[in-house]
């Protein structure tokens, strides 16, 4: 079936909720980007789901007091939920939130969901602005968050989840080759001016994040670190993504979301469904609120598509180590790494 036609379709699935645990009142969930869109859905279905502890992972506090206030009145649940500060702007931000993560009692997902498309190119920490955003904060956040997911698996002989929040746009055939080839480095070329635009970077940083995801659920079996790491797709979705996006690309949008989009409630559930996923979806690609390899074309899981992972992944680990925030891969996974 041609994409278009699969998404078209896909648009139109009916998106159902996932089965409540029966120990969801025990469990803590972290959602990032929770004041708004998707995170705001998703943090507000796991309140109203009944979770022990939900926190909103957010940049800005007075947004998050304010979409808590508004998930609180229409959750009943009145002394559910906390907002923590976090800026993936800044990899110290990265850092703090995710020591903080490192005192939780217990922690049964990490929902990395905070995300930009940038339309101006912005350099920050000698990236740019998305791809710091998008791939490399993102990263290092579900890096240091990994050892407690470990120990909450351990401690509570539990399956604790790691989500990313990517997009199916990074599937798309325009982004075969999206990745510079050997020789440079990903992170560099991809920042620079050339090649970028908005509907070209936003991709290229999701398609980095599922190439990154599948990395770690590689070197991180779930047999042996307890914790399923997947990425997630929430197809097309009314929310405010685009808001830093040109009027042209804001215009193609909306037409693109009169016609096909979800709400964002309806887009959340993919969200709830990856964070409750059985352990079928390690190092999965899930969307329409199943696992759907099928999706992952071939110049991903072949063998120059590994050899690409590997690339991106290697890259990734230079860049947090040259920026001085370097991630000890084989402490994480028990010494097995080498
Ligand atoms: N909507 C769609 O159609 C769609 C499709 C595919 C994938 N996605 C993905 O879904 C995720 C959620 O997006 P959304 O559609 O819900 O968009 P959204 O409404 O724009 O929400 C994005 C969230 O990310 C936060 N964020 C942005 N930059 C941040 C930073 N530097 N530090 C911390 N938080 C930051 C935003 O905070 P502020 O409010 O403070 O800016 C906001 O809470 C994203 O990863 C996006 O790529 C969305």
């Amino acid at each position: 079936m041609p994409r278009f036609v699969g998404f078209v379709r896909d648009q139109y699935t009916a998106l159902p909720m996932p089965p409540v645990p029966a120990d969801i009142a025990q469990q803590t969930f972290v959602v990032t980007g929770a004041n708004t869109g998707l995170g705001f859905q998703c943090a507000k279905h796991l309140l109203r789901m009944g979770a022990g502890r939900v926190i909103l992972g957010v940049r800005s506090v007075e947004k998050g007091e304010a979409a808590l206030a508004a998930m609180r009145q229409e959750t009943g649940r009145h002394a559910a939920g906390e907002i923590w500060e976090l800026d993936l702007q800044s990899l110290d931000s990265v850092e703090s939130f995710g020591r903080r993560l490192g005192t939780l009692d217990r922690l049964d997902a990490l929902i990395a969901n905070a995300g930009v498309v940038m339309t101006d190119r912005q350099v920050v920490e000698g990236i740019e602005l998305s791809l710091l955003v998008n791939v490399v904060s993102t990263m290092l956040l579900a890096l240091r968050t990994v050892p407690k997911l470990q120990e909450s698996a351990r401690s509570f002989n539990t399956a604790p989840h790691l989500v990313i929040v990517s997009s199916n746009s990074a599937l798309e055939s325009d982004m075969k080759g999206a990745v510079p080839p050997a020789g440079s480095d990903v992170f560099d070329k991809l920042s620079e001016k050339k090649g970028f635009g908005t509907f070209t970077q936003y991709p290229k940083t999701k398609l980095l994040q599922i190439y990154a995801v599948r990395q770690l659920a590689l070197l991180l079996p779930v047999a042996a670190s307890g914790v399923v790491i997947n990425a997630v797709s929430p197809g097309l979705c009314y929310t405010d993504l685009d808001r830093n996006a040109s009027p042209p690309a804001k215009v193609v949008l909306a037409i693109m979301r009169k016609m096909l989009a979800r709400t964002a409630e309806e887009g959340s559930r993919t969200l709830l469904h990856a964070a409750l996923a059985g352990p079928d979806s390690h190092g999965a690609y899930c969307s329409e609120c199943r696992v759907k390899n099928e999706d992952v074309p071939t110049w991903i899981t072949n063998a120059s598509g590994k050899a690409t992972q590997e690339r991106v992944w290697k890259d990734l680990l230079k860049r947090l180590d040259s920026l001085g925030h370097g991630v000890d891969i084989a402490a994480l996974a028990g010494g097995q790494v080498v």
